[in-house]
């Protein structure tokens, strides 16, 4: 996968990219992220990138032409991760553009979850704009095609964070990001075998066994791993229900 930022603060985007499973990932050539800085397209000697809204109102709005001219060469690119072991690039079919998903971080988005980091992994290609000030001329949503998304329903100081939230949450589901195949798959919110609704993870435990006065549950020790998988399915429910009941308002019950 390759993963394109738009944004008016590049720098932003250099420690979170350059850690743990992030960072081992790109090493690896599964996901490529390159950053583009907005302010590099400006037209005018100021490198001015926004200006005042159409009709009145406070704060300054993004301004189309630096968007359009700066996203055009990253649009002609492949998906393949410069190390050339990501997948090949992929030729433009009707409804699917060689450069995949281009999608703007905004709070008027639709709501990120763990259902669309899924959707998300599976592209080969995606474009992420961050938006700064009081938002984006409309017409780098419709001239763009772009969808919008937002991590939750507050307001941040621009799209800078909620595009690495993205990131964070879509290359771990990557094949081979994660060490150990499985470990993503019992995640909180994942969907199970039987495509029920998501659950909270089950408790976890590690060394040592007795942790002041407070012990591993008997059942962890024992060795049986269908009494153990079994009643980790019964903790991911309770705990389902005790902290996130809405999240089983939508499960079939006598499935679970
Ligand atoms: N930009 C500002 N607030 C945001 C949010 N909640 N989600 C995505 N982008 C944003």
């Amino acid at each position: 996968m390759r993963i394109d930022i738009l944004t008016l603060f590049p720098e932003m985007f250099e420690s979170p990219l350059n850690y743990s499973i992030l960072k081992r990932a790109q090493e690896q050539g599964i996901v490529a992220v390159a950053v583009t800085n907005i302010r590099d397209f400006a037209t005018d000697k100021y490198h001015k990138v926004d200006d005042k809204p159409y009709g009145g109102g406070p704060g300054l709005v993004m301004m189309p032409g630096p968007h359009f001219v700066g996203f055009e060469p990253v649009a002609k690119l492949g998906s393949r991760a410069p190390t050339g072991r990501g997948r090949p690039a992929r030729e433009s079919r009707a409804g699917c553009p060689r450069h995949g998903r281009v999608i703007l971080l905004t709070p008027q988005g639709q709501r990120f979850d763990q259902a669309k980091a899924r959707e998300l992994a599976g592209e080969d290609r995606l474009i992420l704009i961050a938006g700064r000030y009081e938002g984006f001329d409309e017409r780098i949503r419709i001239g763009l095609n772009a969808e919008q998304i937002s991590i939750g329903d507050y307001v941040l100081n621009g799209g800078e964070l909620a595009a690495m939230v993205i990131i964070d949450a879509v290359v771990r589901l990557l094949p081979g990001a994660l060490g150990d195949e499985d470990s993503a798959k019992d995640d909180s919110f994942s969907v199970g075998a039987n495509n029920h609704s998501p659950l909270l993870e089950y408790p976890q435990y590690t060394r040592p066994e007795v942790f002041r006065g407070m012990k591993v549950p008997d059942i962890l020790l024992s060795g049986d791993h269908a009494k153990i998988a079994q009643w980790r399915r019964q903790q991911a429910r309770e705990r389902t229900k005790q902290w996130r009941p809405d999240l089983l308002e939508s499960r079939d019950e006598s499935s679970s």
